[in-house]
């Protein structure tokens, strides 16, 4: 298994390429299953998760090509061949689960792997069943799998989400899409990558009002055409190259960056002493007085702090003047690159979905474990400030989300290399 070393080496000053979202290619993959014609996007990622999806659309019968070094994908499902979405494929990824609503609303049956546990909680996915449900499926869960049915197609109906879910509303949406009648999704997420995903299905034919909003309305279609569609900028790629130079010092333009997309976590990094500046291409990030302040911070569905930074902005808060405080609101025990930071100098204390952290002067490099793919990430940031040498092990989370980090942060003037293992 490979690792990354990383030498905490000086301020930082450069460009780094912002990539595709991973989280909004990965619903705008599985909406290819709701047509007969072909969907490209363009903007995707390099990401193994990708590779993944890729996998589980052509086990249903989709064709999938990559094209230029594989930022443009060609998806084409002419025809579903396969209704059942393996246990060995689906285990690797959660959100292989997006495939349901698709395969349901257009063949009127499937059957989908649960995708078990994870490393960051429970993460059930009752949402997304119930969502169906309210649209007519009748489910049955038998085998450790979902087996859905919705003989004379789905139908619109009302889904009130207890709490926002940006999966179950993805799930809900595609499958909304083709429903007979009106579905009206409440409590919807507001993600980004939701408004892509219902910008992306508009292009196909779908009727849709309200994305970006707690209210979504779908009209269902008959049919679904074909399109082509730009996969909207990472913002947790983005928030993550943002924290570079807050970390190191120095100064960093991230291309392609959106003020938008990252509102909530940009106004954390002005508390805390960051300058952040929209330019022509990006947004341009510099530390240059002193020590970053300490500041807290409650995760939130969006437009609030991000979940997938908190890990990030925690390797940043480490070495800030005082004491903050981290409230992990969405996932339960996302602490876990805590003691990992610690065994670097940091000091931490958590107590249930709260992280105390109190600045220290200088982190010191030491030997650490990736335990998820934002957890991963913190670390290489941890490691880039601190004296000495930090070797990140078990970094094949990294490379589930981050495409050619060592060649992105190599490029803005640190010192990170990777090592194969075996
Ligand atoms: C997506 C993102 C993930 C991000 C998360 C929250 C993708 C591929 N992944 O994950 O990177 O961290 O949003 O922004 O887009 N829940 C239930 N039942 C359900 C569904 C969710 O209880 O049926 C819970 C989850 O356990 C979690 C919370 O709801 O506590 C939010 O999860 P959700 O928004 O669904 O996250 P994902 O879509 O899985």
């Amino acid at each position: 298994m490979d690792s990354i070393i990383v030498t905490g080496n000086g301020p930082l000053s450069g460009q780094i390429p912002i990539a595709g979202a991973k989280n909004a290619c990965l619903t705008l993959m599985p909406a290819t299953l709701l047509s007969e014609e072909p969907l490209t996007l363009t903007n995707a990622p390099r990401l193994s998760d990708i590779r993944t999806m890729s996998v589980l659309l052509q086990s249903l019968g989709a064709e999938v090509a990559q094209m230029q070094g594989g930022q443009v994908l060609a998806l084409s499902s002419h025809a579903i061949t396969n209704h059942k979405a393996e246990y060995d494929i689906v285990r690797k990824m959660r959100a292989s689960i997006l495939v349901l609503g698709p395969m349901l609303a257009r063949e009127g049956h499937a059957v989908v792997s649960l995708p078990g546990g994870c490393a960051i909680g429970a993460r059930p996915v009752d949402l997304h069943l119930k969502a169906l449900e309210a649209m007519g499926a009748d489910l049955e869960l038998r085998d450790g799998y979902v087996h859905a049915k919705a003989p004379g197609g789905l139908r619109g109906g009302t889904v009130e989400f207890p709490f926002v879910s940006v999966g179950a509303t993805e799930n809900a949406l595609m499958a909304a899409t083709l429903a007979k009648g009106t579905t009206i999704l409440k409590n919807a997420a507001r993600e980004p990558e939701i408004v892509d995903l219902a910008q992306c299905l508009r292009k196909m034919g779908a009727q849709i009002e309200g994305e970006g909003t707690g209210t979504i309305t779908v009209q269902g279609v008959d049919r679904l055409g074909g399109a082509t569609h730009a996969v909207v900028p990472d913002r947790i790629e983005l928030g993550t190259y943002m924290l570079a130079p807050a970390i190191c010092g120095g100064e960093v333009e991230c291309l392609g960056g959106r003020i938008d997309l990252v509102a909530a976590f940009c106004e954390r990094l002005d508390a805390a002493g960051i300058s952040v500046e929209e330019t022509a291409s990006g947004l341009k990030v510099a530390r240059r007085n002193g020590r970053v302040r300490a500041v807290d911070v409650v995760t939130e569905p969006f437009p609030g702090f991000p979940t997938d930074l908190q890990a990030q902005m925690m390797a940043l808060l480490t070495t800030a003047e005082g004491t903050s405080v981290l409230e992990e609101r969405i996932f339960e025990n996302r602490f876990m690159h805590a003691p990992e930071l610690m065994r670097m100098g940091a000091r931490i204390d958590v107590h249930g979905g709260t992280a105390t952290v109190t600045g220290v002067d200088h982190l010191k490099g030491a030997p650490v474990m990736a335990t998820d793919l934002r957890a991963s990430v913190s670390l290489i940031l941890a490691g880039l400030a601190a004296e000495g040498e930090t070797i990140v092990n078990r970094v094949y989370h990294l490379d589930r989300g981050y495409e050619r980090v060592e060649e992105k942060l190599g490029a803005v003037g640190a010192k990170i290399e990777r090592i194969s293992g075996q």
